[in-house]
């Protein structure tokens, strides 16, 4: 019986669909526990690619239940609209579950973050789908909750309430028309008749499958240096991607989890403002976005992208308690002469193999490197670890000594195939 988490190591983007897929072939349940439509996994299978913004990409399983379990926020236009595709591609939603206790990303939960983010100072570069304004009403507790959506009555009166505190704001802060109540109710109603066959008790659903030894994959979304408390504050989501997170996302008891899956690329990469010690702005930034395709499934921005960073990987095996690494988009590398990897911070003239999550502080840590040879040969054909050239191989076995946790699976390119190692 096996409870695993996948969890993002670094700022997200780590490629977890292509490693939750993979995991999905053992699983009963697959469940997002953290996060809304700011999340994009892309899933490729025989030539078909699959892109999910808020379901879990576990539905591509005939024997999987894929759950939205209560930590996620979900917003059901973008929802609506993410399901219709994936039944054109045929799809079958029908072993889909959304948790009673789920908080909904109301229309003016997204028009805030946009409004918020226009402006110059303080802008934190968020994907402009909600997710803040929704996690904070939720701790103010006005949040709507899919519970409420159910009932006509209940959700009017929550969406009144929220209402006469939202629409004051939008009209003198932002000068922007209120919204209008009864237009919401009445187009809210309509997603309640859509989803709700797919709603029911997540926390009772996976306590009852944990107990009876179904196999539960618990899937991420961002990545440990975006956790709302571990990440590097105030560049950061409004959730928690971290392995806790997971348990306070699903209702599953912390002693049950049995694996814990960090998730990482090879090199890495960021999405959005804040602090970045490995950021490469030359042309080896620039061939290593271009060959890795570093643009968002989400907004299609193009991501800033660096050497792979140690320091914070190592933080990230210790905040989750990795027991297993999964390393993406190694072909990627393939062709750059000299590799480098960062083993510690130089910061206020003192080296230090800790990470420091404070984004202030970080933004004056300059990265020192160890260097290693790179390999010539593409390697995406490769499906064994012999298979891969030796230099290859010890930029592997460095990571691992470093990090102090086995790399389970190392990932060639984006098809299922494309995958060295067992799961
Ligand atoms: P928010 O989650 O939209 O509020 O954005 C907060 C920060 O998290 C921004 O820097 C985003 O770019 C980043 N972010 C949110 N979701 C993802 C993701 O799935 N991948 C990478 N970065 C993300």
């Amino acid at each position: 019986m096996t409870v695993s988490v996948v969890v993002g190591a670094q700022w997200g983007d780590e490629a977890k669909g292509k490693i939750v897929d993979l995991l999905a072939q053992r699983a009963r349940y697959v469940v997002r526990y953290a996060g809304g439509s700011n999340a994009g996994h892309t899933v490729c299978i025989n030539g078909t690619t699959y892109k999910f913004h808020l379901i879990p990409s576990g539905v591509l399983h005939p024997h999987v239940t894929a759950v939205i379990a209560d930590g996620v926020v979900i917003d059901l236009r973008a929802f609506t609209t993410e399901a219709a595709v994936l039944r054109e591609q045929g799809v079958d939603l029908s072993r889909l579950r959304i948790g009673l206790g789920v908080h909904l990303t109301m229309p003016y939960h997204r028009l805030l973050d946009e409004l918020e983010e226009a402006q110059l100072e303080g802008r934190l570069g968020t994907t402009k789908r909600g997710i803040g304004p929704t996690y904070a009403d939720k701790a103010w507790r006005i949040g709507v909750r899919v519970a409420d959506l159910l009932e006509r009555d209940r959700l009017a009166q929550r969406l009144q309430r929220v209402l006469q505190r939202r629409n004051p704001t939008l009209q003198r802060v932002y000068g922007v028309k209120p919204l209008n109540a009864d237009e919401l109710i009445a187009e809210f109603s309509q997603y309640a008749e859509q989803i709700r066959d797919y709603v029911c008790d997540v926390p009772h659903l996976l306590m009852n499958a944990a107990e009876q030894g179904e196999p539960i994959l618990l899937e991420g979304a961002q990545g440990t240096l975006l956790d709302l408390d571990y990440g590097t504050y105030p560049y950061v989501t409004s959730s928690h991607p971290v392995a806790a997170g997971a348990c306070l996302g699903t209702g599953i008891a912390p002693n049950r989890l049995t694996d814990i899956w960090g998730v990482a690329k090879a090199y890495t990469t960021r999405v959005g403002e804040g602090p970045f010690p490995t950021e490469l702005e030359d042309e080896t930034g620039e061939r290593i976005r271009n060959r890795g395709r570093e643009y968002g499934t989400t907004t299609g921005r193009a991501r800033r992208v660096g050497w792979l960073d140690l320091v914070a990987l190592r933080y990230a095996a210790r905040v989750n308690g990795f027991t297993a690494l999964a390393l993406t988009l190694l072909d990627v590398l393939s062709g750059l002469p000299q590799l480098k990897v960062c083993v510690a911070y130089r910061y206020r003239g003192r080296e230090t193999r800790e990470f420091i999550a404070d984004a202030p502080a970080l933004a004056q840590c300059e990265p020192v490197y160890h260097e290693l040879p790179g390999w010539h040969e593409d390697i995406a054909h490769c499906r064994t670890l012999d298979d891969l050239p030796s230099n290859a191989l010890a930029y592997l076995n460095f990571i691992e000594e470093y990090v102090r946790v086995p790399i389970r699976l190392v990932s060639v390119g984006p098809s299922r195939e494309q995958t060295i190692g067992e799961v």
